[in-house]
């Protein structure tokens, strides 16, 4: 009775197989490593270096490995990237994510969790933004996770899958062991404390004109542990007969590019220089979660609702681990 954790070696990934070790779950990671790091895997869990679309893998570790339900985070995730190289996002994102799917239902798993995005939500007509918001994708990363949401409705239907749909906000922060490491980097947390360590010359900042209070983009921050909570959570809403579900995950609070930076000033007592760029392109105003249906069905509370404990957390991370994780080796 194994879950199966794709992109279990990225950032969010990480965390949520860290947590379900703990928590004494039997799990198996799946990830390419285009974008993660074999040394965010804990030690002794099994790990398996591939695509989610190689049928003939996902079939043989689910077979080898007992496996009753799938935690799916394997994503590319930057929304300009995929402004600029939408047929790799619809590849990697939508098409594989479709061939797990339908290799998982095939070999009888049908519990299902997913990372999908406020990106669904394109440019919000309210704020905070309920599950019910329409869904207008304002770039292909959100069409392409757009697209896996209505496959997995379609499957509920047809074929009995039950799956949970976590539209988180902006992921941030860290765990003693796990962090934020990408590169490219384009998250604002991560590069303001590059910036801090001196290791980036100073944060850009895209557009100064966008209708918020100071001009920048306000986005909700959300706690990876808290994330990662949410995802146990889910798992237990599945197993104990839950229906199919689509939840926001968010403070419901928030912050403007600036107030990042002048909360990580604060925390980490540095200058941290920054300069002005456009606004890129399918980025929206103001994405803040009305994440109340999580907390009523999956008893989800946040631990660390507040943007400097998040940033703290990152921080302490980053100190820890200056040059991100060890380059991997053995890919
Ligand atoms: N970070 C955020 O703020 C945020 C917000 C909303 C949604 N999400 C979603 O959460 C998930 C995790 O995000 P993250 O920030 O941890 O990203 P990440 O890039 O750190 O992790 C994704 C992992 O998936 C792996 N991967 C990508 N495509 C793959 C494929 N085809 N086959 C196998 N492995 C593959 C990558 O190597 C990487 O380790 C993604 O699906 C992302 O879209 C993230």
């Amino acid at each position: 009775m194994a879950v199966l954790v794709t992109g279990g070696a990225g950032y969010i990934g990480s965390v949520t197989v860290e947590l379900l070790v703990e928590r004494g779950e039997r799990v198996v990671v799946l990830d390419n490593l285009g974008r993660g790091h074999r040394a965010a895997v804990p030690a002794g869990v099994p790990f398996y270096c591939g695509d989610v679309g190689d049928r003939e893998l996902v079939a043989r570790l689910v077979r080898d490995h007992g496996v009753q339900a799938c935690v799916h985070f394997a994503a590319l995730a930057y929304v300009s990237e995929s402004v600029e190289q939408p047929a790799r996002y619809y590849v990697n994102n939508a098409a594989q994510g479709m061939i797990l799917l339908e290799t998982l239902l095939a070999a009888g798993v049908r519990r299902f969790v997913f990372s999908s995005t406020c990106a669904v939500y394109g440019e919000p007509e309210t704020v905070p933004i309920p599950e019910e918001h329409p869904r207008r994708p304002a770039n292909p990363y959100g069409w392409s996770k757009y697209f896996l949401e209505q496959a997995l409705e379609s499957c509920d239907r047809a074929y009995s899958l039950r799956f949970v749909a976590l539209r988180y906000f902006n992921a941030a922060g860290a765990t003693e062991r796990c962090g934020e490491d990408h590169d490219p980097e384009t998250h604002l947390i991560p590069n303001v404390l590059a910036a801090a360590l001196g290791r980036l010359p100073s944060v850009p900042v895209f557009g100064d004109d966008y209708p918020t209070h100071d001009g920048t983009a306000v986005r909700d921050y959300i706690h990876v542990s808290d994330l990662a909570d949410a995802h146990l959570r889910a798992l237990a809403w599945l197993r104990q007969g839950g229906h199919s579900l689509f939840l926001n995950l968010g403070n419901g609070k928030g912050y403007s590019v600036l107030e990042v930076i002048r909360t990580a000033r604060a925390v980490t007592g540095r200058e941290i220089p920054m300069h002005w760029q456009p606004r890129r392109p399918g980025d929206p105003a103001h994405l803040v979660a009305d994440a109340r249906r999580a907390r009523l069905l999956l008893g989800w509370q946040p631990q660390y609702p507040e943007l400097a404990s998040i940033i703290e957390s990152a921080w302490r991370w980053r100190l820890a681990h200056p040059d991100g994780y060890p380059k991997d080796s053995a890919r």
